[in-house]
């Protein structure tokens, strides 16, 4: 499988999607990323064999299997779809012959950091253009307390990729509070605190994604969180051995926010999203689409695998603009461009601060999609740590636009949705980034009624 994703592969594939009656049909959407990268990793670090039910096999993903395959694990696809990883052992990763290339993937990057930190070997990490961009201080900061030797490419203000990061033996412990609301420099953090000495400890004032923690307790790790008036307080207990698992991953919240929005907007559909986690740090787009009279309905909610997930109804719905609340926005972190989406169809105002984080990920997303969206003619205005999207209260929108996808998957998903409601098409420059976290999103769309326009 190609896993190589820094060198060019081909020309620009512009995506232009229509819907000409109202979505309808049963859909799966693909397996968790952030799960898949854990599980990946842990199953790596484990002595024996783990096998994952549910793999996302996006580029993502599969940068971090290529990593720790060059780091020593063994990591197999079966012929039934699931995924063998025979692990190395906390403290057994061998040194990567040459440079990890990350491709687009911040998770992997920032994690797998985490693991090399208290690790005596020393890994090159590279990545795409989009990833070369973001800040990896947040990483780099608590990782060199730890005592990895760390050597970042300045960029405009920011340490970025290229770096070279050699890992600390015995890495020290460390208490650390987070600055920045961010499940990647707490999981960073843990998976160093793994093969550390004594206890380390994060502190978080603001609640992010919990699968580390939840799939740490699941592979055998000493590991205890307590909720505090100061915040969640996770402690790790280092050089613990960690026990092979079967893992099933639950279909990924921010994959199913594409068609939920979608069936929101599209008039006259109803669909039914099967299988999607909603572990409650992730399942705020749910919440805030519900509060702006979103027609979602929870239906057979279950545990699989230590998570939360139901299988979604969606129907379209007409839609209220709303403030929506700061304090979820780790909960919902990647689906406001989607959000921004429903939010140009909702009658009045929709008023999303408090979501500066935006401005780092795969791409500045709170500036492409207010672009994206004015040239489609829906009226928005930029903030320094948010936007304000003035809806069309269920009318299409204008459209007849090409909008820059900038090597962000969610902004490629997010235009490609609002283009099932607007009057021209909406076509997507470079639709190829959607296969780093979703690669069967065009079937599946196109299995709920849409069709793909030339
Ligand atoms: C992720 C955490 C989030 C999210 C990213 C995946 C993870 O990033 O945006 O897509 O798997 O831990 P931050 O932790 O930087 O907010």
């Amino acid at each position: 499988m190609n896993i190589h994703m820094t060198t060019d592969n081909g020309s620009p594939q512009p995506l232009c999607l229509a819907a000409t009656g109202p979505l309808t049909g049963d859909v799966t959407v693909p397996g968790d990323k952030s799960i898949s990268h854990r599980a990946i990793m842990l199953g790596a670090l484990a002595v024996g064999e783990t096998r994952i039910t549910g793999l996302l096999e996006g580029e993502d993903v599969l940068a971090t299997a290529g990593a720790m395959r060059a780091m020593g694990a063994g990591i197999e696809r079966l012929a039934d779809g699931s995924w063998r990883v025979h692990g190395v052992g906390v403290g057994g990763l061998l040194q990567p012959a040459g440079a990890l290339d990350m491709g687009n993937s911040g998770t992997s990057t920032r994690l797998l950091m985490g693991l090399i930190a208290s690790h005596p070997i020393t890994a090159t990490f590279v990545g795409d253009a989009s990833l070369s961009g973001r800040p990896m201080g947040r990483v780099i900061t608590p990782l060199q307390m730890m005592g990895a030797a760390i050597a970042a490419t300045p960029g405009a203000g920011r340490q970025t990729l290229p770096l070279t990061i050699t890992g600390a033996c015995p890495a020290i412990a460390l208490r650390y509070r987070l600055p920045v609301a961010s499940a990647q420099v707490k999981s960073a953090i843990l998976l160093a605190g793994l093969n550390t000495p004594g206890e380390t400890v994060v502190i978080e004032p603001i609640a992010t994604r919990d699968h580390s923690e939840r799939m740490l307790a699941g592979f055998g790790a000493n590991l205890a969180v307590a909720e505090t008036p100061e915040g969640r307080i996770i402690t790790i207990r280092g050089e613990a051995e960690l026990k092979p698992q079967d893992i099933i991953v639950p279909g990924d919240p921010s994959s199913a926010a594409f068609p939920m929005v979608a069936a929101l907007i599209v008039p006259g559909s109803d669909i039914i999203i099967r299988n999607v986690g909603m572990n409650p740090t992730r399942a705020g787009l749910v919440r805030v689409l519900q509060a702006m009279g979103g027609r979602i309905d929870l239906r057979n909610e279950r545990t699989v695998g230590g998570e939360p997930v139901a299988d979604l109804h969606v129907r379209h719905s007409s839609l209220t603009g709303i403030e929506v609340p700061p304090g979820g926005a780790p909960s919902m972190i990647d689906e406001y461009p989607v959000l921004f989406v429903a939010a140009a169809f909702a009658q009045g105002r929709t008023i999303m601060r408090g979501i500066d984080e935006l401005r780092v990920k795969e791409s500045d997303r709170i500036a492409v999609m207010s672009q994206g969206l004015v040239a489609c003619g829906v009226a928005c205005e930029e903030l320094p740590d948010g936007l304000i999207v003035d809806g069309r209260g269920g009318d299409p929108v204008a459209g007849g636009a090409t909008v820059a996808a900038c090597l962000d998957h969610r902004i490629a998903m997010s235009f490609a949705v609002l283009g099932l409601n607007a009057a021209r098409p909406v076509i997507i420059d470079d639709a190829r980034p959607i296969s780093t976290s979703f690669p069967g999103f065009v079937p599946m769309i196109c299995q709920l009624g849409a069709t793909v326009r030339d």
